[in-house]
Parts: structure tokens; C-alpha cells; sequence
């Protein structure tokens, strides 16, 4: 007998090929966007077909400023290849169990999709990143997971995948190699690095300690999204890119002494604090060269 999310997806699939017409309901690659760059499904050329994900059997709607909640289908580049993206995506954060958060793979999965391009938004630990530059996951700590929020615990999905995935190879190589080909062929001149993410769950950001704690294990960059998503589409056998923007520099340094700081200093305290808002302003500045990125990687597939 078939899992209840394989049924699920399995309606969300009848849902689509009853209202998308033709090839662009033959999505071979998936494209999730992450915040502030929203802007990826919105530059599309050609016909495209638009979706609430309310709509959509299996979905639920997601309410954050920056975030949309729709799924479009177009074709991406002069090879027109069929795409599903999700403009807005689901965290664990908002409240979601993993299973919601992660059913847009099991989703994609049931529709045929071979690759998986996800994108957000995520601080940088590595002190020689700057904001506005972006890297390419090469791989991942999913702090949450170690401690017992793996997306696959429970039953396994036999419908998807085996008991026990390997993730020592989770973010394709070659996919990581087309983005610098893409970047030398478009004039890219955006610095992008290759680096390790560290997913926390939210929704506060890092205490500097916490911050020095993730640098410390190897961490270049630090986000809420992305991994739960990639390790469901790796139980399934989705090929998976991931590229994050680095929005912002997480504090590392100490904590200042309340002993050795000046009654007058009262700026050092908010000084480099993170917020949503400059987190969504370099998501707008670096869309479009993501954009072009992402674009370029789909037509060489
Ligand atoms: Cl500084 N931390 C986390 N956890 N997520 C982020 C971020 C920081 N900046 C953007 N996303």
C-alpha cells in the first residue's frame, strides 16, 4: 500500500495535469526560491502558468513578508526546458512539521523532476565572505537533525527512497561546476564561493556565541531553510543545486564586558545585529545575477 504523502502528491499531480496545459505540466527541473529573491520566477519569458499554492491539493499557504506563495510552471532559457518553481517556500520555523515543509519534493518528485535548484538567503560565518556575494553549498551541518529533526525520521517513504540515504555526495558536482561555467559565459562578475551551510532552526538569529560555536565546526554560512528540502529530494534521487546569498555577516566577536564598556557606548550592543530587513534588500540587489545563473545552468542541462 502507498504512504498518505504519496497519495498527497499524487493528487497534487491529477491537480496539475488537470489545469496546466501541455509540456509545461513536464516540469524536468524545479527551481525553489528563497527570500527577497522571489524575483526568479518573476523575469520569466514565454508562456507560464501560475498557481497559489492554496490550490494546490497537499499545500498550505505561508505568510512571511518577502515570501510569495505560488508555484509557476514556465519554460527557462533558449532550450525551453519545462520548470516548476516555487516562488516561496515552507520552514519549520513557521511552525510546519517536516513533512508540510518538505512535501513540495515528494511533489516535484511525482512529476518527474530531475533536478532541484534551491536558493535562499543566509548569513556569512566565513570572515573572507561579504554581503551580496553568493555560495554554493557544497555541503551541509543540519544541527536540528543531529539532534533528532531528520525530515525521514518515521516510517520510511519505500514510494521515494531507501531507509538510510547517503548525503556525503548531497549537492551534485557537475551542477556546481555549471554555475562557473554560467558565470564566465554571462559575465558574472558576483563573487561566488563554495562553502559548507549550517542549518538552525529559527526563527531568532545566532547568539554570537552560537555564531563562533558554528564557525568553529566548520560552517561558512548559516540559514533556516534549504537543508530538510535537500535531504528529502536526495531520498528520492532529485539531482540537487543549492546557492545562497550571503545577506548579511553574522556576528562572531565576544559579547562586550559590561566592566570594561564606557556608560556612554550605547550603540555596541545593535551594532551588526541581524535583520529581516537588509536580509531582503541584498536579496534584491543579487537576484538578477542569480537569476542569470540559474537561468544559464537550466539551458545546459
Ligand atoms: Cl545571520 N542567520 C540565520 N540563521 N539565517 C539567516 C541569517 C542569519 N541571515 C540570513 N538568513
Amino acid at each position: 500500500p502507498h504512504s498518505e504523502t504519496y497519495k498527497n502528491a499524487q493528487l497534487a499531480r491529477e491537480y496539475v495535469l488537470a489545469n496546466v496545459p501541455g509540456e509545461l505540466a513536464k516540469p524536468r527541473v524545479a527551481v525553489v526560491c528563497g527570500s527577497g529573491l522571489g524575483s526568479l520566477a518573476e523575469n520569466l519569458f514565454g508562456p507560464k502558468f501560475v498557481i497559489p499554492y492554496s490550490d494546490i491539493p497537499g499545500f498550505v499557504a505561508c505568510h512571511i513578508p518577502g515570501h510569495a506563495s505560488r508555484l509557476i510552471f514556465a519554460f527557462i532559457g533558449e532550450n525551453k526546458v519545462p520548470c516548476m518553481i516555487f516562488a516561496g517556500r515552507f520552514h519549520s520555523y513557521e511552525g510546519h512539521a517536516l513533512d508540510v515543509v518538505t512535501f513540495p519534493q515528494r511533489f516535484m518528485k511525482i512529476m518527474g523532476v530531475e533536478v532541484m535548484i534551491a536558493t535562499n538567503a543566509a548569513g556569512g560565518l566565513n570572515s573572507n565572505y561579504k554581503v551580496g556575494e553568493l555560495m554554493i553549498i557544497k555541503d551541509h551541518i543540519n544541527f536540528p537533525g543531529l539532534a533528532g529533526l531528520n525530515p525521514l525520521k518515521g516510517p520510511n517513504l519505500d514510494d521515494f527512497g531507501t531507509r538510510f540515504p547517503p548525503l556525503s555526495d548531497a549537492y551534485d558536482l557537475e551542477l556546481r561546476k555549471l554555475v562557473y561555467k554560467a558565470a564566465t559565459e554571462r559575465d558574472v562578475h558576483r563573487t561566488i564561493n563554495e562553502g559548507c551551510y549550517a542549518f538552525v532552526s529559527g526563527p531568532s538569529f545566532e547568539t554570537r556565541a552560537e555564531a563562533r560555536m558554528l564557525k568553529l565546526l566548520g560552517a561558512d554560512c548559516v540559514g533556516m531553510s534549504t537543508v530538510p528540502e535537500v535531504i528529502v529530494a536526495r531520498h528520492c534521487g532529485i539531482r540537487v543545486l543549492a546557492i545562497s546569498l550571503v545577506t548579511n555577516n553574522v556576528v562572531t566577536e565576544e559579547s562586550p564586558s559590561a566592566l570594561s564598556t564606557p556608560d556612554a557606548d550605547t550603540s555596541i550592543m545593535s551594532k551588526g545585529a541581524a535583520n529581516h530587513k537588509e536580509v531582503l534588500e541584498a536579496g534584491l540587489a543579487a537576484a538578477e545575477d542569480m537569476r542569470i545563473l540559474v537561468t544559464t545552468v537550466i539551458n545546459h542541462l
